[in-house]
């Protein structure tokens, strides 16, 4: 067997076949988008790809699959201006709305997907194009081609590590098997069959979380379930219940055994 002779755009295709949770579309990220909101905005998460970014304050940014903002907004205080581009209008809402509340008046939204004709939206190169977890799409190749083309400097996007956030024992708990679909080593390996040698940076997340209640922490599992039925949804509490730890002020420790561990991909032009 040969290196070269491993389709990895074909590879990641067909994984993201097998998995079994359900790929969202625009209106279940719309629904999710308050709630997405609210845990992601100011995470370990986004401060720390921040740290890696390290921009020039001269740059432009394209953060595509922006979300809420959760990059975007931090972004554009360190940045000359932003472009966040995303398919759910609920997301792009609560990003201009955060955006108006930091009196931040260097962010562009534009409704967009990846399948999009991104020069009719008008959306320009930038200096600096951005993924953060976003890059939910059928052809790799053709995302990765387009971020390039439209960078001018640096393109950094970020990928799960095997699970990521999905936890194998949620889905054992409720009976179901967990496939996760593809994860970065697809993207890296596509890269370098494409010519571009990238940089690999990990960022791990804490193993153990802090929710306001009990039903904050059961949301933060439900996610993963689709179309929750209630025999399943009885077992997912006992299963979080099971690693519950109560805390002063009605708040609730959970833990989970398998750390959350994102890959951030990057390169320069
Ligand atoms: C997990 S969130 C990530 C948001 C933000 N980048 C972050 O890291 O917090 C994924 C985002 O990608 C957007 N998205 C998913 N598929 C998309 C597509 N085909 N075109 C445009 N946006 C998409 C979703 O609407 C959602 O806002």
């Amino acid at each position: 067997m040969k290196f070269g002779d491993l389709d990895w755009d074909r590879m990641w295709r067909e994984a993201r076949q097998a998995k079994t949770w359900r790929g969202r579309k625009k209106d279940d990220w719309d629904k999710r988008a308050p709630s997405f909101a609210k845990r992601n905005m100011h995470s370990v998460y986004a401060e720390r790809f921040l740290a890696l970014l390290r921009p020039d304050p001269s740059w432009s940014a394209l953060d595509f699959g922006s979300g809420p903002g959760t990059l975007a907004i931090p972004l554009a205080r360190q940045v000359r201006a932003v472009t966040a581009a995303d398919f759910s209008t609920a997301m792009l809402a609560i990003l201009d709305r955060e955006a108006t509340a930091a009196g931040l008046n260097n962010i562009r939204t534009v409704h967009a997907s990846w399948e999009d004709d991104w020069r009719q939206l008008g959306i320009e190169r930038h200096d600096l194009v951005i993924a953060s977890r976003s890059l939910s799409v059928d052809n790799l190749r053709a995302a990765l081609t387009r971020m390039d083309e439209w960078a001018a400097k640096r393109v950094v996007v970020s990928d799960r590590v095997g699970a990521g956030p999905f936890d194998p024992d949620v889905f054992a708990a409720v009976g179901r098997t967990l496939e996760t679909g593809p994860d970065y080593i697809y993207t890296v390996n596509l890269l370098y069959q494409m010519g571009i040698c990238a940089t690999v940076d990990f960022i791990d997340l804490e193993q153990r979380r802090i929710f306001a209640d009990r039903a904050e922490a059961i949301d933060s599992c439900r996610w993963m379930l689709d179309r929750i039925s209630p025999t399943e949804e009885t077992k997912l509490a006992r299963h979080v219940d099971e690693r519950l730890e109560p805390l002063p002020d009605g708040a609730v420790a959970l833990s989970r055994r398998t750390p959350i561990r994102w890959a951030v991909i990057s390169w320069h032009k």
